[in-house]
């Protein structure tokens, strides 16, 4: 009665979602084979021998695999794999901005026809549920603008040149030991990793499809201590702002290092945190907050997809809220978990 989970890409990511999946005492997950392809990653000793180990995408997609989570990046191989799981009627999990962005509207109908879930809430600011708060939450009203911090990469390194006063390629150590950055770290400096989570949060909030090729990057590269003294002579910082706004036409997008006021909500982001502030007709502004890189912060956001994926496709299982409260009062509401 568990949905059982096929993991594939085996970096900080989906080794905090493996940790997760084996701590949980969820019963509506379990963890049950790992594809690590990924430098031709060993096996680690810590994980059980009840998970299996292999380096054939092909494994998951064996009939005793429920659900696929992606966590390698991407376009290639990712796209061809998701397909494929899709086709054999898994559903899938993904936090890959680069595909969602390009390929999210194919792989949901995919998903729609071959009537499975695919999800991609760590997609978008790691442990943030802006997808699902922007999708559902303010499904009501008509939305305008969308004003962010989504690379956690590059917020931790223009807050440590602003507070501690390092150069720009120490910042971006610190941020690659600590897990943030991208394989390619360019991709979160030149502004590609933010455009693409941009261009998800268009697609969710105006139902408008952005090319991330339409929206125009520039890079944190060169900002220096001194821009920031600059700045805060004006009552500034600096953060890499991505910004969206629904026009006449369509849309108009860009990714920048950008002024922004010391007491604003920006301004106070420091570290991996991402900030996203949504613009809507009738509600104003609503800002959500919280950690936007990293392994645990990212889990969070595919273990909460894994739960929505059992909420539609076990609906007969309880949570285990309510399977504790039902045990308690004497209640066999759980059958009994593989
Ligand atoms: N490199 C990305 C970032 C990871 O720093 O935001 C999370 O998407």
């Amino acid at each position: 009665m568990a949905l059982r989970i096929g993991v594939v890409g085996f970096g900080t990511v989906g080794q905090s979602v493996a940790r997760r999946l084996l701590d949980t005492p969820d019963p509506r997950v379990r963890l049950l084979r790992v594809c690590g392809r990924a430098n031709g990653r060993e096996r680690p000793a810590w994980l059980p021998r009840s998970v299996g180990w292999t380096t054939d995408f092909d494994a998951l997609l064996a009939p005793d695999i429920d659900v696929v989570v992606e966590l390698v990046g991407g376009i290639q191989p990712a796209r061809s794999w998701l397909h494929r799981a899709l086709i054999a009627g898994k559903s899938v999990v993904t936090a890959n901005k680069q595909l969602v962005a390009e390929h999210g509207q194919e792989l949901l109908a995919l998903a729609a026809r071959q009537q499975r879930t695919f999800r991609f809430e760590g997609a978008v600011a790691g442990g943030v549920p802006v997808v699902r708060a922007v999708e559902d939450g303010l499904a009501g009203d008509r939305l305008l603008g969308i004003t962010g911090i989504l690379n956690g990469t590059c917020n931790y390194i223009l807050s440590r040149i602003e507070r501690a006063g390092i150069p720009f390629d120490e910042a971006l150590r610190e941020a690659q030991e600590l897990g943030y950055a991208e394989a390619d770290p360019t991709a979160d400096v030149d502004g590609f990793d933010a455009r693409a989570k941009l261009a998800i949060l268009c697609a969710i909030a105006f139902g408008v499809r952005v090319r991330t090729s339409d929206i125009e990057c520039g890079s944190i590269a060169s900002v220096t201590p001194d821009d920031f003294l600059r700045a805060g002579r004006h009552g500034c910082t600096i953060r890499q702002i991505a910004s969206a706004e629904r026009t006449e036409d369509g849309v108009v997008a860009c990714v920048k290092p950008t002024l922004v006021p010391l007491d604003g909500p920006f301004a106070r982001a420091s570290g991996a945190q991402n900030v996203v502030a949504v613009r809507g007709e009738l509600g104003g502004e609503t800002v959500f907050t919280g950690q936007g890189a990293g392994g645990n912060p990212t889990a969070v956001a595919v273990l909460s997809d894994l739960f929505a994926v059992a909420r539609r496709e076990l609906s007969s299982v309880p949570a285990p809220a309510a399977a504790g409260a039902a045990r308690k009062r004497g209640l066999a509401l759980v059958p009994k978990y593989a």
